[in-house]
């Protein structure tokens, strides 16, 4: 393991045990106190958070390569889920504003909520739209055209689950998330999840970022020396990263009957960097390649192998 101060470690491996603890044990508690509120606290203007959920929305298109006139036709009749949402749904409610049948978010942790800056919000993305998308998005609520009413379930649903999977079996057409799998407790089930709630002819997209989210000490990528052991016991109930890198998805999307259509990096550290790190890594990241160990991140487009491929053919 790298330290440069091990007292200074061994305070930090104490404190964040007791704080995983407290998540283990009451994760509602454990958000409240350390004010885990994402996209809706009270830190940046509600435009921009809603310019943020337009651009993941775009992003999510990009990749499938679907032009923006083409998003309705898309998504008319498509059930999407999307993983870890954060606090405020914008992306599922633009998804829906541009047609897309229902909407499903799952969380791990309870953040979702109507509050004042969550209303701001909702009303940015809402006046951003043009007014067709906006009448459609308007019926998205309980009551149509008020968003402090609520969602309307019918089409847009959240819930909060153990270890945040949706237990649906090909239920979804396209499953997406943005930030969050390098969150998740535990990826092997999540990735199983992906594949069981995926038809047989949808396709799941994510965003991964594999940065160490201000868990490094010293150099960039030390967090990725704590023995597994010891990281768990201080980060695996909080929604800390999970550490896991490229080599695991490709492993578990492979484990859970899924082909990898599309994979890059969004980022990669300098390779002095990663040679300076590789020594001290903790067991399970030694044998990757130092290209890979590179990646700060990246995008993840799965399907069903055999079905997408007969459907192209
Ligand atoms: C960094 S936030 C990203 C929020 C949002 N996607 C965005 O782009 O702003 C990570 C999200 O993943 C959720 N999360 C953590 N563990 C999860 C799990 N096992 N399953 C589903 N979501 C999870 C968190 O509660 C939070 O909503």
């Amino acid at each position: 393991m790298y330290s440069e101060n091990p007292m200074h470690d061994v305070v930090r491996v104490m404190k964040a045990f007791l704080s995983n603890q407290l998540a283990r044990f009451a994760p509602s508690i454990y958000v409240k106190v350390t004010h885990q509120t994402g996209r809706g606290d009270e830190s940046g203007d509600a435009k921009e958070v809603a310019a943020y959920f337009a651009m993941c929305v775009k992003e999510y298109f990009e990749k499938l390569d679907i032009a923006p006139a083409d998003y309705a036709a898309y998504l008319k009749g498509k059930k999407i889920l999307e993983y870890g949402p954060g606090d405020v749904l914008g992306v599922a409610l633009l998804m829906y504003a541009h047609g897309a049948d229902a909407v499903h978010c799952v969380d791990r942790f309870p953040l979702s909520q109507i509050s004042g800056k969550s209303l701001r919000i909702y009303w940015e993305i809402l006046n951003a739209l043009d007014a067709n998308k906006k009448d459609r998005a308007l019926g998205a609520f309980k009551e149509f055209g008020k968003p402090e009413s609520g969602f309307n379930p019918e089409a847009i649903a959240y819930t909060v689950t153990p270890d945040g999977l949706s237990g649906k079996k090909r239920h979804y057409d396209l499953i997406i998330s943005r930030a969050v799998l390098e969150h998740v407790n535990d990826l092997e089930k999540t990735m199983q999840d992906i594949s069981d709630a995926l038809k047989t002819n949808g396709v799941s997209i994510h965003q991964v970022d594999l940065k160490s989210h201000g868990l490094d000490r010293y150099k960039p990528y030390d967090f990725l020396t704590w023995p597994e052991v010891l990281f768990k016991l201080m980060y695996s109930h909080k929604g800390f990263p999970n550490r896991w890198r490229v080599d695991k998805y490709r492993e578990l999307a492979a484990k859970s009957g899924l082909r990898i259509r599309h994979m890059s990096p969004t980022g990669q550290l300098a390779m002095h960097d990663v040679a300076a790190i590789q020594p001290k890594l903790a067991r399970q990241f030694r044998n990757i390649p130092g290209e890979e160990l590179s990646w700060l991140g990246f995008w993840v487009l799965v399907e069903h192998p055999a079905v997408n491929a007969a459907d192209r053919s």
